[in-house]
């Protein structure tokens, strides 16, 4: 279990030098628009793997007219703590990000790092889910199953490479048919990897909704379903593959590929009755709160992992069903979290020993 203890920032983003203790339980970090509330929980993000909160571009992390940024934490891990650093190096004028624990940067130690910290996040952008694109739907799926599984990643990053590389065979002058083959296989062995993961991370939060509805009072009934022209209920290789294999003509015509998880579509069902793009952008955020409380449940109960929870703007929208959930997840679980909105007032309604930051314009 991780938690962070302290955090500081030297021109990261909008900060020349901040620095911060952070409590074990409750953080509400509040101010104007702008002060740098989204900015502090992406920079917490940085401390895992990936590009953070925002997959943002290395490079503009760092503050403008700067080289480098430059955070420094103090992480609990099962009562250790561990001093960790992120910055980055340039290698063929690209940025690439460096974490250091106690001052190694070995993959084995960013491995232990990958596997103590996992986190659980709500953004703004999150209350309008179900009208956004569907990538934004898969990405939202994929992060709650990264969150369960450090390494989900590279699965995917895997799928992605394999995909160009198909795409640059078909377009290529004389197609290498025994490497296109190859590749082929792969793309399918990999895709039915992530379209059995996406499947099963749907079916918990079937699942795990269903039990606990009758303790959290969920204003809806919910079912989670992969949306696919493809792909129905069971997914077979062959099938797979030979649709891939026939869909080449189209895909050399057109790029990329016309079947696979890069094209499933998430939906969930409203009561039995309709699709959640309905419902109102609070309504959707109540779907959401009850997603991340959900899968906490899960990781907690299921996969004894203790995630960081960082809910961006979380204060607006917040009706009696959204706060319900919110100070579920607040008062059940022992872990740490990390809210922030424009107001203090906003929160006035957690009664839990909160810590206020107030956050000002640098
Ligand atoms: N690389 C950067 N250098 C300097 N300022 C930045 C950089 N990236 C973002 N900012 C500034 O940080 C400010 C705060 O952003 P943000 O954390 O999103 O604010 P909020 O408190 O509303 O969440 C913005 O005004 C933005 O212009
Ligand atoms: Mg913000």
């Amino acid at each position: 279990m991780a938690r962070i203890k302290n955090i500081e920032f030297y021109n990261f983003r909008n900060f020349k030098s901040y620095k911060t203790l952070f409590d074990n339980k409750l953080n509400i970090l509040f101010g104007d628009n702008g002060c740098g509330k989204t900015n502090i929980l992406e920079g917490i993000s940085l401390i895992s793997k990936g590009r953070g909160i925002r997959n943002a571009n290395i490079a503009n992390l760092i503050k403008k007219d700067q080289d480098n940024f430059f955070i420094k934490n103090n992480l609990e891990i099962e009562k250790n703590i561990f001093n960790v650093e992120i910055f980055t190096e340039q290698k063929n004028e690209k940025f690439k990000k460096v974490i250091k624990i106690n001052d190694d940067s070995s993959k084995d130690s960013l491995n232990f790092l990958n596997k103590s910290i996992s986190y659980l996040i709500f953004l703004p952008e999150m209350e309008r889910l179900f009208q956004a694109s569907p990538s934004y739907r898969r990405n939202f799926i994929d992060r709650l199953i990264f969150s369960s599984r450090n390494d989900y990643n590279t699965l995917i990053n895997k799928y992605k490479k394999s995909l160009l590389e198909r795409n640059k065979v078909l377009q290529s002058y004389n197609t290498d048919n025994e490497w296109l083959n190859r590749i082929e296989i792969e793309i399918c062995s990999l895709g039915l990897e992530i379209y059995n993961l996406r499947n099963s991370q749907l079916n918990t939060l079937n699942i795990e909704l269903r039990n606990m509805k009758h303790d959290h009072n969920f204003p809806f009934d919910l079912k989670f379903e992969i949306k696919d022209n493809f792909v129905s209920n069971e997914i077979n290789f062959e099938e797979f593959l030979s649709n891939l294999q026939n869909s080449r003509e189209y895909d050399k015509q057109f790029g990329g590929a016309k079947i696979g998880p890069h094209k499933s579509d998430i939906t969930s069902i409203v009561n039995n009755e309709f699709e959640a793009s309905l419902l109102s952008t609070g309504q959707q955020k109540t779907i959401v709160l009850m997603v991340l409380l959900a899968q906490c449940n899960y990781l907690i109960n299921r996969k004894e992992i203790n995630p960081i929870f960082l809910f961006d703007e979380i204060g607006s929208h917040l009706d009696k069903h959204n706060r319900q959930i919110l100070l579920d997840m607040i008062n059940r679980f022992e872990i740490q979290f990390f809210l922030t909105g424009t107001d203090k007032n906003l929160f006035s309604f957690v009664s839990t020993n909160a810590h206020f930051y107030n956050i000002t314009k640098v």
